[in-house]
């Protein structure tokens, strides 16, 4: 029978389990995918701790891992149109995606284009989607200066090169170790370590001020950078969005339209953007690939590859 990595209850790590699992009947709109990359992103084990979307119903349990999914179509829902068998595919899952198989709503799924991998097109419906929909709503002119937090994760590697894209100067902030890393993606580092951030930021920003933050850490960060835009429109976290309302910003406003999807493949493909997978593990490892981006800290995107 098909695997899935799934958590029994919620909890810790303790609560992670494989089960097996029938292969799921695609529903009216729904497709059915083999699924070939999964991204992990901090949802998945927030999800498993307790967290719950605002309005969404509770998760039946075991609840299968996993947002954002890149496979081949292997059967069509009722009423699906624009989508075949054998078509490559992305988007997100509803029931998880650390599987065998999952099922796409095909009315926000995407098709994959043959130059792009499963594995970077699995990173695309959250971390990518995420950075794009938060550089839309801040709608900022050519030319202004964005501070990202947390640049060098899943959603700050793809906020800093969008961002640069637009037009945009980057200032991020990230761990010493990441320095490198966070200037190949064309952005000012600025060490989150030491005290005195904002005053940190504004020394290192293209004439001392920047024009609008996307926080990706949330918490004390938030709180420290905030007082950098006086416009309050103009500060946005994915991280914590109750802390960003305190403040006078936002969270960032999801689309999670195939639109968007199609998007951001187009600035893959372009150039533009690059995924940065930097680790891959196979499915019978996914408490790792977990772990990864449950310490807080991993560097890029982290994927599960299923059938390696
Ligand atoms: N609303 C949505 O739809 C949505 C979508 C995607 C993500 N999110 C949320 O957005 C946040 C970022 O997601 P992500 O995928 O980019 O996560 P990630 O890959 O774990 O990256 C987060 C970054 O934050 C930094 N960080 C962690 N703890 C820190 C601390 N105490 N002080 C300073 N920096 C710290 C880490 O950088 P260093 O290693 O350099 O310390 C890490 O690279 C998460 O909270 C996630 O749940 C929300």
């Amino acid at each position: 029978m098909p695997k899935a990595y799934a958590y029994t209850h919620n909890g810790g790590p303790e609560t992670e389990a494989f089960i097996e699992r029938d292969r799921p009947e695609p529903g009216p709109g729904q497709l059915l995918v083999a699924v070939r990359a999964a991204g992990v992103n901090p949802v998945d084990w927030k999800l498993r701790n307790g967290f719950r979307r605002p309005g969404a119903p509770e998760t039946p349990l075991p609840a299968v891992f996993g947002s954002e999914i890149a496979g081949e179509v292997v059967a069509l829902g009722p009423d699906v149109t624009g989508f075949a068998v054998g078509d490559a595919v992305f988007g997100n899952p509803v029931g998880g995606g650390y599987a065998e198989y999952a099922l796409l709503p095909a009315s926000i799924a995407a098709h994959k284009p043959e130059a792009l991998s499963f594995a970077d097109a699995a990173t695309l419906p959250v971390a990518a989607a995420t950075a794009y929909d938060g550089l839309r709503q801040l709608a900022l002119p050519t030319g202004s200066t964005l501070l990202i937090t947390g640049v060098g994760g899943g959603v700050g590697v793809a906020a800093a090169q969008i961002a640069r894209a637009f037009g945009l100067r980057v200032v991020g902030t990230a761990s010493e170790g990441k320095k490198d890393f966070v200037e190949a993606l064309g952005a000012l580092h600025v060490p989150s370590a030491g005290g005195a951030l904002a005053d940190r930021v504004r020394a290192a920003a293209p004439g001392g001020t920047v024009d609008a933050v996307f926080d990706l850490v949330g918490g004390e960060v938030l709180a420290e950078v905030a007082e950098l835009v006086e416009d309050r429109t103009k500060l946005i976290t994915a991280a914590d969005p109750p802390a960003a309302l305190k403040l006078g910003g936002s969270p960032v406003q999801r689309a999670r339209t195939a639109e968007v999807l199609d998007e951001v493949a187009k600035l893959v493909l372009s150039g533009a953007l690059r995924p940065h997978v930097t680790a891959t593990f196979p499915l019978q490892r996914a408490a790792d690939a977990l772990r990864t981006v449950e310490d807080g800290h991993a560097r890029g995107k982290v994927v599960i590859e299923v059938g390696r």
